[in-house]
Formats: C-alpha cells, sequence, structure tokens
C-alpha cells in the first residue's frame, strides 16, 4: 500500500486548480444508464471511484470511450442488470445505478454496500422511495433484487417524503423519477450543489425535473431520454481541503494560494468559518486568495449539517485547522456517527482533542510533531495531510488508497505549491 511521506513546515505559494467533483461525477456517470443514446461527460475527475464507476458500467454493457478528462458513455447493449459484491463494496455510491436500471429496464440486482468506516450508512431511503414508486424489492443472498411488476415494467410517479436528507437517496430516486409515468414529488430532498449539478445533466438528456437545489424536487416523467454533453462542476470539498492547507501554513510561513477553477458560491459555510478563524480569503467568480494576515489563527466552531451548513466532508480538514490555532473549539458531527477517527492519528501529532459523544474539543496547540499515522477514510486522511504540512519534522501516512478515491493528484499539486511530499510506493498488506 502506497504511503506519503511529508516534510513539514514550507511555506504554500501559487495557485492549484480544482478539478471535477467527484459527488458529481459518480451520479453523472450511473444516468447514462438511462439513455441509448450517447451522454458525453468532461472535466471528470481522474480518481479511484471514477474508474470503479466506469468498470461498474462496463461490465453491465456500456461502451466506454475515455480520453484525458472526458468520456463517452453508450448504454445501447446493456447485457448485465446486476452491481456485483466486489465492486460495490469498494464503492457505496455504486448504488446509483439501481434508480436508472430499475426505471429503463423495470429490474436490477445491487449488492447491498454494507457497513462503512464513517458509519452504518443504510439505504432504506433509496428502497422506499423505489417502492413508492411500484417497485418491489427483496433481498436475497446481500443483493437488492428490483423489478417493476407493473405492466410494462415502468415505475409510476409517486409523492416521497424521505425519513431524513439524503444525498445519493435523492439523486436515486431523481434519476428513476425521469422515466416513470407520471409526476413523482421528492419532499425532503438534499440541496447539495451535486443534485442541481445531475438535474441539469437530466434536463440536457430531455428530462422535466423542476426544484432541484431545493428540498422539493419534481419530475414529469417522459418515456424515453437522449444524448448530452456536460461538465462536471468543481470540486468544492477539494476546494474547501486547499483552502484548509493554504490557511494553515500561511497563517505560520506566509505565501500566498489562490485557489482557481472554484465555485465559491457552493462553499459559504465553510468560506465563513474560515473567515471566523482568522483567514484572510478574497473571493472572486472562480477563484479564491488565501492570504497571511500577519495574525494567528483563532479557529472556530463548526457543525455539521447539510446543504447549505457546513458540510461533513470538510470535517476532518477544519479539525486540523483547529488543532494549530489558539484556543479550545467544539466540532460537531451530527451527519454520520462515526466520522471521528482521524482524531486519534492527529493525536499522534500531538494535537489535543478529547471527544464527548458527538463533539470533539480541539485546544489548539503551537506545533505538531511530525510522526507515523494511518488514513482510516478519504476525508480523515485529507485532514492528516494538512496537519503534516504544519507540523515539525516528517509524517509518513499510511493506506493512503483512501485519498487517492477522492483526491486527483492531490501530493502533485501541492509539490506545485512548495510543500514537501513524497508517495512512497508499499507492497500490499492484509
Ligand atoms: N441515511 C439513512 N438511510 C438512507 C440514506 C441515508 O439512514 O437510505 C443516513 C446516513 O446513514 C447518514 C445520513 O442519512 O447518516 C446522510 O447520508 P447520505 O445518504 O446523505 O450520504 P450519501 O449519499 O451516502 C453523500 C456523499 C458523501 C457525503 C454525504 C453527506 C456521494 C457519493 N457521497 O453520501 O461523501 O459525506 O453525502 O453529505 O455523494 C465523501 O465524499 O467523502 C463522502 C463520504
Amino acid at each position: 500500500m502506497d504511503k506519503l511521506v511529508v516534510s513539514g513546515g514550507r511555506r504554500l505559494d501559487g495557485t492549484v486548480a480544482i478539478s471535477g467533483a467527484k459527488n458529481a461525477a459518480l451520479p453523472i456517470l450511473a444516468a447514462s444508464l438511462l439513455t441509448a443514446d450517447t451522454l458525453e461527460v468532461s472535466n471528470l475527475p481522474t480518481l479511484h471511484d471514477v474508474g470503479t464507476m466506469l468498470r461498474l458500467l462496463e461490465r453491465m454493457g456500456t461502451t466506454v470511450e475515455r480520453d484525458d478528462g472526458r468520456v463517452r458513455l453508450r448504454a445501447d447493449a446493456i447485457a448485465s442488470l446486476e452491481a456485483s459484491y466486489d465492486l460495490v463494496k469498494t464503492m457505496r455510491a455504486s448504488i446509483l445505478v439501481l434508480g436508472p436500471m430499475l426505471a429503463r429496464f423495470g429490474e436490477a440486482r445491487v449488492s447491498l454496500p454494507g457497513g462503512c468506516a464513517i458509519g452504518q450508512r443504510p439505504v432504506d431511503q433509496h428502497i422506499k422511495g423505489l417502492q413508492a414508486m411500484g417497485a418491489s424489492i427483496t433481498i436475497e443472498q446481500g443483493y437488492l433484487l428490483a423489478k417493476v411488476e407493473r405492466a410494462g415494467g415502468r415505475l409510476k410517479g409517486a409523492r416521497i417524503v424521505t425519513d431524513m436528507v439524503t444525498v445519493t437517496g435523492t439523486e436515486n430516486l431523481m434519476m428513476a423519477a425521469t422515466l416513470a409515468e407520471g409526476t413523482t414529488v421528492i419532499e425532503n430532498a438534499a440541496r447539495e450543489p451535486e443534485i442541481v449539478d445531475l438535474a441539469d445533466v437530466l434536463i440536457a438528456m430531455g428530462a422535466r425535473v423542476a426544484g432541484a437545489g431545493t428540498d422539493r424536487i419534481v419530475v414529469e416523467g417522459i418515456e424515453t431520454l437522449h444524448g448530452a454533453s456536460h461538465a462536471v462542476m468543481p470540486d468544492r470539498i477539494e476546494t474547501g481541503t486547499f483552502l484548509c492547507a493554504a490557511a494553515a501554513t500561511v497563517s505560520r510561513h506566509g505565501g500566498e494560494v489562490v485557489v482557481r477553477g472554484a465555485r465559491p458560491r457552493t462553499l459559504d459555510a465553510v468560506l465563513d468559518k474560515l473567515r471566523e478563524a482568522g483567514v484572510t480569503l478574497d473571493c472572486d467568480h472562480d477563484s479564491i486568495r488565501v492570504r497571511a494576515n500577519g495574525h494567528a489563527l483563532v479557529g472556530a466552531n463548526v457543525r455539521t449539517s447539510e446543504y447549505p451548513a457546513f458540510p461533513t466532508d470538510m470535517q476532518a480538514q477544519f479539525m486540523a485547522l483547529d488543532c494549530v490555532a489558539s484556543g479550545t473549539n467544539r466540532i460537531t458531527e451530527t451527519i454520520f456517527e462515526n466520522r471521528f477517527m482521524h482524531v486519534q492519528e492527529l493525536s499522534r501529532l500531538g494535537a489535543s482533542i478529547e471527544i464527548e459523544g458527538n463533539t470533539a474539543i480541539v485546544k489548539g496547540v503551537p506545533r505538531l510533531s511530525g510522526a507515523n499515522v494511518m488514513a482510516t477514510d478519504l476525508r480523515a486522511s485529507a485532514g492528516l495531510v494538512i496537519a503534516a504540512l504544519v507540523a515539525d519534522g516528517d509524517t509518513t501516512i499510511d493506506r493512503i488508497y483512501h485519498l487517492d478515491r477522492g483526491y486527483q493528484s492531490m501530493e502533485t499539486k501541492l509539490t506545485a505549491l512548495g510543500a514537501t511530499i513524497r508517495r512512497v510506493a508499499g507492497r500490499p498488506s492484509c
């Protein structure tokens, strides 16, 4: 398994370009199953999870033509309606093929994802919504067997009120509804910008979708969708991650970092918290500049919640910032029940953090010192990289495959900014 070795204490300076958003790309790729025509997707990030989704689609019979940052998908000869355990277990977002397959083909066999490092993450809301649309769903040998029993095998529109706000749940139901007979209303819908990006693709494919970005999405089903071409939105979590990395280093060592090709208006809560923590930010429509203001960071309290509030996917990175700020700050995680696994690893670097229920109480320390740490999930890894950038000495971060799932060339981008960071190829271990 590869490791990253970070020599901390370097000044970061320069411009970093943001890649396409993982969490927009994955549902958009799954949406290719809704049509026999070609869907062309550009600004596609080069990520392990994107590769997994493309492999899954290919296995089903989708033709995938890929060149740099762009893919052409054609699902005109689907031979298998199955998402098997070996792929789903490596990427929960595989569940996103369920809605499109059921809507277009009237049946699907998708492995249940099972638990994951950050929480149980059930998919009961996906199931409940699709059942309301006329699907019969059973679980056999770890697989969801879904079938539309109605004549013609077509889902029917329904009014669905989800029990909680779910991002991929909303996406699955929105995609399924595009080909259903009649109108579907999704109440309590997630409002994340990635849902708007997916809705834009569906609309470009001919779907009738209104209200994406609000908590009430209305989809008027039609019989077929056609091809389209779409550029994936910039990754707001990658943007926030580089802002935290820049903020942590600039406040100590000076320098100035510009994050380019971003969409600042999708990051309001993160930008507010960074400013509250004492970071100077200048935004224009597609870039954000982080510069030193001669003052130490003061940190900020954070409570994760659904968009537009502070994202759970930025919690670990912000915690790394609070670790080296002055004062004591509280970070409360409300979305996932087990998303504090980075705390122990940050403590190995000298951070002072106590956990009380779903709140981490972070007492800023003047310095962190390098150590061997272990990445436990994608965003936890990013938090460790930020902490390592400001720690004295070398930090070795093991299990970096987590980082590769969701960050395109993170070490190359950081090196270009002046960080000293290198990848060490490791032997596979158990
Ligand atoms: N939940 C249920 N039942 C469901 C669906 C969700 O109980 O049927 C619960 C979950 O267990 C969780 C909460 O509802 O406690 C919210 O989960 P959600 O369904 O919104 O999460 P997700 O769709 O599985 C997406 C992102 C995650 C991100 C979350 C929250 C993708 C592919 N993944 O997951 O991204 O953390 O929304 O914003 O869009 C990441 O990129 O690192 C990542 C984990």
